[in-house]
């Protein structure tokens, strides 16, 4: 079938690209080739295995030169949580204006819309305590443990970005009579060809870079934080097979994307130590919150498996590793880069 993908310029879009052309699929991308996310445009196109027509999925006219589709992958958005909570108007626009021309777009072709949210809807999370039970955002008290987040949850976003795509998922509800929508939340997504010189986003990116000049690794508080990190050719293949088994057409079917395993950021920091090819310098801890930023996120994977979608194959630190690996010798941000969008978000008053 004949397939869109917007935002397919970019990392998951490249990879998930690669993926459906391998099964047999005619791929179109709509992407804008935002500067923040492409250093060469050209090659960003280039690599695309199918057209790239440039525009921007907020503009209602952008949608309008699009050739006929028979299925959506909607993943174009503004993606920088920190970034999010000084350029609000701009993510709010695309990621939920964005989203609702692209349901739009897909109702009038008659395709089902297969669309990346993200695990920010949840915040904190899932929280189970002996004496307030199952609570969802701001943690209770300090008996509460983070549980891993179900689809069901409430939606309790700490950051403009986990706003956005909370309403932006709710922006497609509106077509769902139409044509089958699912919604995928990933967790963190890594592997090879993840922006490295975006400060704005990604603590794995900024380990790299940590790494080739020889530094230890900067981890933000105690380390104990957990995050769930999933391969990015495991989220294509979860994407691939929602395209190819649509839902019913009345319900807005929800999957997270995980591994469904926690990871703390000393682990993290450890597992990409490992995959670098030279001597490492352990970690320092900066003592500093971020606004936007939360302690533990872990998807619950049991309503993928019992969907029957493939479940991931990478081991996080097999992901990680391979992460590292792959990027060792492409150009990236210097490792300072990162202080200074740690410095734009204190002069702001965003971080504690
Ligand atoms: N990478 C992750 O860890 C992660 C986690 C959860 C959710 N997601 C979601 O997955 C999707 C893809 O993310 P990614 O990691 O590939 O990011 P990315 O920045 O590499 O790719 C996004 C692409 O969208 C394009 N884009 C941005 N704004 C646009 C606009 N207004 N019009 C047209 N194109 C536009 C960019 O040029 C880029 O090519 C996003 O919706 C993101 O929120 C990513
Ligand atoms: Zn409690």
């Amino acid at each position: 079938m004949k397939v869109l993908i917007t935002g397919g310029a970019g990392f998951i879009g490249q990879h998930l690209a690669r993926r459906l052309v391998t099964d047999g699929h005619e791929l179109v991308a709509l992407d804008h080739l935002l500067g923040q996310v492409h250093l060469d445009p050209e090659a960003s196109v280039a690599a695309f295995p199918g057209e790239v027509i440039v525009g921007d999925v907020a503009d209602e006219e952008a949608w309008a030169s699009l050739p006929d589709v028979d299925a959506v992958v909607h993943l174009a958005a503004e993606t920088g949580t920190g970034q999010s909570m000084y350029e609000v108007d701009r993510y709010r626009r695309v990621n939920i204006g964005g989203t609702e021309l692209a349901g739009r777009f897909a109702a009038a072709q008659g395709a089902p819309i297969v669309a990346l949210s993200s695990r920010a809807v949840y915040g904190e999370g899932r929280h189970g305590c002996p004496e307030h039970g199952v609570t969802f955002g701001a943690v209770c008290c300090d008996r509460a443990t983070a549980e891993d987040s179900q689809e069901g949850d409430e939606h309790r976003p700490v950051s403009v970005y986990g706003e956005t795509k909370s309403e932006g998922e709710r922006a497609l509800d509106g077509v769902t009579a139409q044509i089958p929508v699912t919604t995928i939340r990933p967790q963190n997504v890594i592997g090879p060809g993840q922006a490295l010189h975006n400060p704005y986003t990604g603590v794995l990116a900024a380990f790299l870079a940590m790494l080739k000049e020889g530094k230890p690794l900067t981890v933000y508080g105690e380390g104990t934080q957990t995050r769930d990190f999933i391969h990015v050719q495991d989220l294509a293949a979860i994407i691939a097979w929602a395209l190819t088994n649509p839902g019913d057409i009345g319900t807005h079917r929800v999957f997270n994307a995980g591994s469904g395993v926690r990871t703390t950021l000393v682990e993290l920091a450890d597992h990409a130590a490992s995959g670098a090819p030279i001597e490492t310098h352990g970690i320092t801890h900066l003592d500093i919150h971020r606004a936007g930023d939360i302690d533990d996120a872990c998807a619950d994977m049991s309503a993928v498996a019992a969907a029957g979608a493939p479940m991931p194959q990478w081991s996080t630190r097999d992901a990680v590793a391979d992460f590292i690996r792959s990027s060792w010798e492409k150009p990236g941000a210097p490792a300072d880069a990162w202080d200074k969008a740690l410095g734009e978000l204190k002069e702001r008053g965003l971080t504690s």
